[in-house]
């Protein structure tokens, strides 16, 4: 097991929950309000917006990878500063060895899994109050409880079965109240049709679900670093982050004088913070999956519920409902008895090294 770092004395597992948290709740208000604020033909490309977090994420990590990588080792230059010449060649050559080793194909399942959980997202929460939305993504926990169990062999005590049960009833007990609501928020431009938000949930939950196991494993199971792994994601992810771009009228492909224009158009500043949250978020959920788990993940963005809630009361005129509330609840119960600790023997998650 890696050692925990900590920020003025706080264990960084627990400041990244808590900044995902907080950054789940802006990003569903902000990333809602920048989607419904206009009209359909004036709103910025969903695709568009998650190539640019893609691209952001990607250089990131790599910075942070090329200053983390150790220079002192017994054959780098000796004696010399991270910006001599020599030193800085031989650091682009041995991150360069790291991203390409031979293991980082298997980043390519999960970043395509991602490309496709990061779009649907878009529809999910152009078609569903933020609210809603918040909660119906709850279903993540469910999700990744499955593949937790099937891929990693992990064994769930009784009372997480039950806590799972609650959670699809408390999802189910929201989305009827979605589905008798009229389909309109107060200062949307759009038309929402709430089944195809719903549809659009339940596949982000489960790529969702496989991605972050999968993450996981591969993170968990070697001793490649969490940003150098990072990159190698972001990298996997470029390919099928272009792809509906290609096929888009704004593609590079058939060149047209303005192609480039035409693909951040309507790029303004609600479209560029919904990105910025959304490359703090990919960073944060790198750091919760590498420092806790997935499990933890699912409680810190289950918090953000309350805030994003109380926050769509406010500002989107949301109708809170008896069902609504009764809802939420169930979801709340479920995600805090879902992370209740199990007795030691259940919890076989890393059976060989340990957590
Ligand atoms: O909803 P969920 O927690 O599954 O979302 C994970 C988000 O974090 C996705 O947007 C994904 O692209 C991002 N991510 C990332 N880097 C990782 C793991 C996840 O950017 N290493």
């Amino acid at each position: 097991q890696s050692a925990v770092p900590s920020i003025c004395g706080m264990p960084l597992k627990y400041v990244s929950l808590v900044t995902l948290a907080v950054q789940n709740a802006l990003l569903t208000l902000i990333m809602h309000y920048s989607r419904v604020s206009a009209a359909p033909s004036q709103t910025y490309s969903a695709a568009s917006a998650v190539l640019l977090t893609e691209l952001l994420k990607g250089s990131i990590s790599l910075t942070v990878a090329f200053l983390r990588l150790d220079y002192c080792s017994p054959n780098s230059p000796s004696g010399s500063s991270l910006w001599n010449p020599r030193v800085l060649l031989y650091r682009f050559r041995r991150l360069g060895k790291e991203v390409f080793r031979p293991d980082c194909w298997k980043l390519s399942i999960p970043a395509i899994l991602y490309v496709i959980q990061n779009n649907l997202q878009f529809v999910a929460v152009s078609n569903l109050e933020a609210a809603t939305f918040q909660v119906s993504y709850q279903m993540k926990i469910l999700t990744t409880a499955a593949f937790s169990v099937v891929m990693l062999r992990k064994k769930l005590s009784p009372t997480k079965w039950l806590a799972l049960l609650f959670l699809a009833i408390g999802v189910g007990v929201v989305q009827i109240q979605n589905g008798s609501s009229s389909g309109h928020s107060t200062g949307s431009l759009h038309d929402m049709n709430a089944f195809k938000g719903f549809m659009a949930v339940v596949m982000a939950c489960f790529t969702s679900g496989l991605a972050g196991v999968y993450f996981e494993m591969v993170l968990k199971n070697s001793q490649a670093d969490l940003w150098v792994r990072n990159v190698q994601l972001s990298l996997f992810s470029l390919l099928p982050a272009l792809v509906p771009i290609i096929f888009s009228d704004a593609s590079p492909a058939r060149p047209s004088p303005g192609w480039l224009q035409q693909l951040f158009a309507n790029f303004g500043a609600w479209a560029w913070a919904t990105v910025l949250i959304q490359v703090l978020g990919g960073l944060l959920t790198a750091l919760v999956i590498k420092y806790a788990d997935n499990i933890l993940k699912g409680f810190a963005t289950s918090l953000s519920i309350v805030i994003s809630f109380l926050a769509s009361v406010a500002l989107f005129n949301f109708q809170m409902t008896l069902t609504f509330v009764l809802g939420s609840t169930i979801v709340l119960v479920a995600t805090w008895m879902y992370n209740q600790p199990d007795a030691p023997a259940g919890d076989n998650f890393y059976p060989k090294e340990g957590r």
